[in-house]
């Protein structure tokens, strides 16, 4: 199950798993792109896309810019193509594979990044995070949404393959390449599942 989360693969993670997470993720993606204060002109990335609800919701609110999303699954880029492929015909979105540690893109392309339940699965998070700066316009922000480590250590499934964060974590991890700003939003504290997203300013 927790290879899954990381990477969701085979039949089950095409059919099953993105479905399951863009329920499950569907609040803090909300939340994480009402903070980001995407506008319609924008280029926004978002990395590990899964079940694409993040995508989906994105390209409404890029009417005369554009989503791209990468994900290191194969499935979850299929998966995607296919249940989007009015936005990307329509040419507002664009989603390839691709992984956080080397980000297929130029730098200075995005006005705003996101990733949302994913970095408890990155090889390096320094050179994640460092990515997502280099990728980032001037003044462009990033965010990056995570459960709590205090909280996901209460789940048997993060025993296996998952790094997890606080966000404090996460902060220091956006200092240390440079973004500045660094604004943290935490909500629902007293649930056992909680929501945090980390913005950081290029
Ligand atoms: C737990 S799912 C979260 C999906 C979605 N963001 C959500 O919140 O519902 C993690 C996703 O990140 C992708 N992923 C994990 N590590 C990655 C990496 N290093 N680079 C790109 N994508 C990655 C996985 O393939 C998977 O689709």
């Amino acid at each position: 199950m927790a290879g899954h989360f990381r990477k969701p693969h085979g039949w089950f993670g095409s059919l099953v798993f993105g479905r399951f997470m863009n329920r499950i993720n569907r609040k803090i993606t909300d939340e994480t792109i009402t903070l980001l204060e995407i506008k319609p002109q924008h280029q926004v990335l978002e990395i590990g896309f899964g079940g694409g609800v993040g995508l989906a919701r994105v390209a409404q609110a890029v009417s005369r810019g554009k989503v791209s999303g990468i994900d290191f699954s194969p499935e979850m880029v299929s998966q995607a193509e296919r249940r989007l492929r009015r936005q990307i015909a329509e040419g507002r979105m664009q989603v390839q594979f691709g992984d956080v540690s080397a980000i297929p893109f130029p730098d200075a392309t995005f006005d705003r990044v996101l990733t949302i339940n994913t970095i408890y699965f990155w090889p390096d998070a320094l050179q994640g995070m460092e990515e997502i700066r280099r990728v980032l316009k001037d003044g462009g922000r990033g965010a990056v949404s995570i459960r709590s480590g205090e909280k996901m250590a209460n789940y048997p499934v993060t025993k296996y393959d998952f790094r997890l964060f606080s966000s404090e974590d996460v902060a220091s991890l956006m200092e240390r390449v440079g973004l500045r700003d660094i604004r943290v939003d935490h909500r629902d504290r007293d649930k056992w599942y909680d929501q945090v997203v980390v913005i950081g300013t290029r």
